[in-house]
């Protein structure tokens, strides 16, 4: 290990013993919260809270609507964790940095990671409220939380050619099927932030084969593959991209759409865990 790589690993130990001081829970499973969503954590059963800056080594985090805290406990018997108030690379953190809730998950056990997220709709037929699986997505940063990590081969990544699991992605859609909730598949677009996108970008997402971008999850998803963890990504659309529609992006319209959906997406993301 090169002294990055050694200081990394001791970051994600300290924060690992702090959390095993606090809670006994096991979880196997990991839910990454995005913007708006974060009431979700609410059907966590017998939770135990714990404030992201009283874990050593947690980098910390400062958008409107972000939590910074991890819910432990559990969903139908089932061992969880969710992650209130993810890491974005626009906040300032590094995109290494942006993926430590997701070391420190693998480091506690988790195995299986659901990803959600708000995005814009790009997709004609993406209305504000719209829920998309993310089959697969454009990394348009080019940035990788895995340069420079020990095990950061090039082969592992390669292997398939999507990073999110297939199998959970067809079980999950019959579930949302059965239980009446619309879903669409699509590709997710990452981009830097913090700055919505231009009319022009947004024109050439779509020729790009885009279906919808935000600004997180890619990162988070790179780093759970290489840590061997089956990965549902599920993201929410809040609003038309830029050029789409008449109406100026703001950051409080994501938040209120995540409000509007919220009791379908407890319906879904508890059928998800039942059946995980
Ligand atoms: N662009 C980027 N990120 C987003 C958007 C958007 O239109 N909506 C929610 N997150």
């Amino acid at each position: 290990m090169d002294d990055n790589s050694m200081a990394n690993h001791k970051e994600t130990e300290q924060a690992l013993r702090f959390i095993r001081q606090q809670t006994t829970n096991q979880p196997v499973l990991g839910l990454i919260l995005g913007s708006g969503l974060s009431a979700l954590a609410e059907m966590v059963e017998n939770p135990i809270h714990i404030e992201t800056h009283d874990i050593p080594g947690y980098p910390s985090s400062t958008v409107l609507g972000h939590k910074g805290r991890l819910v432990f406990g559990t969903i139908a018997g089932k061992q969880v964790v969710f992650v209130q108030g993810r890491l974005h690379v626009y906040e300032g953190h590094d995109v290494h940095a942006s993926t430590f809730p997701v070391r420190l998950m693998a480091a506690l056990g988790v195995q299986k990671l659901i990803v959600t997220n708000a995005a814009g709709g790009i997709h004609p037929s993406f209305k504000p409220g719209t829920l998309m699986w993310i089959t697969d997505h454009i990394n348009w940063t080019y940035r990788n939380p895995r340069i420079g990590s020990p095990g950061g081969s090039i082969a592992r990544d390669q292997i398939t050619g999507s990073l999110y699991d297939g199998a959970w992605l067809k079980q999950a859609r019959k579930l949302a099927s059965h239980a009446g909730i619309a879903t669409e598949n699509g590709t997710y677009l990452w981009t830097l932030g913090p700055s919505y996108e231009t009319k022009a970008e947004i024109k050439a997402f779509k020729l790009l084969g885009a279906d919808a971008v935000g600004m997180s999850t890619v990162p988070e998803v790179i780093e759970a593959h290489a840590a061997g963890m089956k990965i549902l990504g599920l993201s929410t659309i809040t609003n038309f991209a830029a050029g789409l529609s008449d109406d100026h992006l703001n950051h409080e319209e994501v938040l209120e759409v995540g409000q509007r959906v919220r009791v379908d997406l407890e319906r879904l993301v508890l059928e998800l865990i039942k059946n995980a």
